[in-house]
């Protein structure tokens, strides 16, 4: 079977590319139900779309990272049965595709909490982290068992049991410090942060690197998702006047 043909990617001066997008994916479980499927089909749709948001980043050229949120710490409270396909769901998503996303040059990361994840999601990561390690293209952070209130406990943890033992004195701690204790210090500020679905909120995802990111809702759920929703998710972004606090007074003397 041939592919579709993709649209392209709009030309956009450099500069206004975001360099990290953050993607909720969101609207699997809506998509499904609004068709008298079960959620899980929903989720299964949701993984051709992943990839292709890949591809999109890709072809953009200049999106460095890409995060995906997966699973999040709140997500337990999905019924036992939905939890169960997440979990093995995840797992097979990055067997079935660390092969082609290190052919295109990804490296893919995990964003998250150890404890409860299932342990063969954990050595789904490893491996695929491993295989990917070297790569210079996008990267893909997988964030499963993530949740933004968690990380900034975990780091707070880590940095307090520092300071118990003596390796930092509280008055030095900056937010750079802070940083340095997050799941992934390497991953950059959020720039674009892109729900689709409808829903107007964060629900807890990178709410540390999110501090100035430009928020971009879309109404059309993960499913059908495409990559020209997000081109044109990255063209609004381009036109968004980004201050970071610092306001320009265009009529002081
Ligand atoms: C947050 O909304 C959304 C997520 C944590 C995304 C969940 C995504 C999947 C289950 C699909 C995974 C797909 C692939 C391809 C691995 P929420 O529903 O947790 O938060 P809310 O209750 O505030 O809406």
């Amino acid at each position: 079977m041939t592919e579709p043909t993709q649209p392209s990617p709009p030309q956009i001066d450099p500069e206004f590319i975001p360099r990290h997008i953050a993607l909720v994916m969101d609207g699997n479980g809506r998509w499904a139900q609004e068709r008298g499927l079960p959620r899980t089909e929903g989720h299964r749709r949701g993984e051709s779309v992943l990839m292709d948001c890949v591809d999109a980043c890709i072809a953009l050229g200049g999106v460095e990272w890409l995060s995906a949120y997966a699973f999040s710490t709140e997500n337990w409270r999905r019924s036992h049965s939905e939890v169960r396909f997440l979990m093995g769901f995840s797992r097979d998503v990055l067997r079935r595709h660390r092969d082609e996303l290190h052919e295109k040059n990804v490296r893919i990361v995990w964003a998250g909490r150890r404890p409860r994840l299932w342990r063969s999601v954990l050595r789904e990561l490893e491996a695929a982290e491993e295989l990917t390690r070297a790569n210079t293209g996008v990267t893909l952070a997988m964030c499963i068992n993530y949740g933004g209130r968690a990380e900034l406990v975990d780091a707070c943890r880590a940095l307090a049991a520092d300071a118990a033992e003596g390796r930092i004195r509280p008055d030095e701690v900056t937010e750079q410090t802070l940083t340095r204790y997050l799941y992934r210090p390497d991953m950059p500020d959020v720039d674009l942060f892109l729900r689709p679905s409808g829903e107007k909120r964060t629900s807890n995802f990178l709410l540390w690197q999110s501090a100035y990111a430009e928020m971009v809702y879309q109404d059309t759920l993960f499913p059908d998702f495409t990559r020209q929703h997000m081109y044109d998710a990255v063209l609004e972004y381009a036109k968004r006047d980004r201050r970071f606090g610092g306001a320009v007074d265009k009529f002081a003397k």
